[in-house]
């Protein structure tokens, strides 16, 4: 792990500094600047980059791969998607038509490679998303209960198709609540895995989670050694009921594209509701036991694998952003040296 310090100065971006008429590998820097204020699991922050001219490959960082919560790593690869979809709105936002290629992990140094193209997409992205960048954030708290307004819905609900993702909008109160249920047996089997509780530490104790120095110590040792597995169950399930509409996004196949096309679809769907004013929640812990995993699938009645839940909702609340390392920590030092 890097020695460089969490800060949360990487929010404050000025569009205006863009490079517009310097050489491209600046340009493509800038944008990763946005792709690093991306969500990951446990704020771990979990890619790399290498600029290569027009083009940005984009890598998973095993090192920081959660491999006791993500042992299958479909939040790796979903976070990893996250940054690139930042990566793919901010390029459209200064001009390029960003053109995604996917490479199989198993065969390639990088998982995506984005190419920067001159000229407008010829489907862009839905308006809105870039000011999102720099405002989103994952809310934590209890939702005030009202219902998705229809425009919002309407909107998100129209994101994800066109990738082969579908996205799952649950409103009714009895499959939120076997949801629910299906939280608190996830929160209660997690908490009960000492490699899941440490691993929760580790992350805390870093302040990768936005806490002080101290309260980051302090729930570290919270989290690593009291039983807290009902607490966090009571607590989550009230989360989910508190939620107008709890949303899944699956996929027909369960592989790393098509975890990184769900995260991107995820990101798309985080900024269009922070733009909307709507909170989301992530809640993972269902998805990280394959046996409850499988158990969602069946509520949702769908033959594809769930990759994502979380919850959208209201609250007046709004949390400060979580902290990230700079960028410089996620840029490989791989080119290839120019011939003399
Ligand atoms: C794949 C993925 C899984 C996540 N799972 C959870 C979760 O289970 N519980 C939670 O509170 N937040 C979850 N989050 C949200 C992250 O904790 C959050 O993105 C990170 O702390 C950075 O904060 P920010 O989103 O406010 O920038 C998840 C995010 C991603 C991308």
């Amino acid at each position: 792990m890097s020695q460089a310090s969490l800060t949360r100065s990487v929010w404050t971006l000025d569009a205006g500094d863009y490079p517009a008429d310097g050489p491209i590998d600046d340009g493509a820097r800038f944008l990763l600047r946005y792709a690093i204020l991306a969500p990951s699991s446990h704020n771990s922050q979990p890619w790399r980059f290498d600029v290569r001219g027009e083009e940005i490959h984009v890598g998973a960082d095993e090192s920081r791969w959660l491999e006791a919560t993500d042992p299958d790593k479909r939040e790796l690869y979903l976070s990893v998607g996250c940054a690139v979809e930042n990566c793919c709105i901010a390029a459209e936002h200064f001009g390029f038509d960003p053109v995604v290629e996917y490479h199989d992990p198993d065969s390639a140094d990088y998982v995506v490679t984005v190419r920067l193209e001159a000229g407008a997409p010829a489907t862009p992205r839905p308006e809105g998303l870039f000011d999102a960048l720099t405002a989103r954030t994952t809310s934590h708290a209890v939702f005030d209960g009202r219902a998705l307004d229809a425009d919002s819905r309407e909107r998100l609900d129209g994101v994800g198709g066109d990738a082969g993702v579908t996205l799952h909008l649950v409103d009714d109160a009895e499959t939120r609540d076997a949801i629910a249920r299906l939280q608190a047996t996830a929160d209660r089997r997690q908490m009960d895995d000492p490699a899941y509780r440490q691993e929760l530490g580790y992350w805390i104790g870093l302040g990768a989670l936005g806490s002080s120095w101290i309260a980051a110590r302090i729930g570290q040792a919270v989290v690593t050694h009291l039983d807290i597995g009902d607490r966090e169950a009571a607590k989550n399930s009230k989360l989910i009921q508190s939620a107008p509409v709890v949303a899944v996004l699956s996929t027909p196949a369960d592989g790393p594209v098509e975890q990184i096309k769900t995260g991107q679809i995820f990101e798309r769907i985080a900024l269009l509701a922070s733009a909307a004013g709507v909170a989301v929640h992530p809640m993972s812990q269902t998805l990280e036991r394959p046996e409850l995993r499988s158990r969602l699938r069946d509520r949702l009645a769908t033959a594809e694998s769930p990759q994502h839940l979380f919850r959208l909702g209201y609250t007046e609340e709004t949390p400060e952003h979580t902290p990230r390392w700079p960028l410089d920590v996620f840029l490989d030092d791989t080119r290839v040296a120019p011939e003399e």
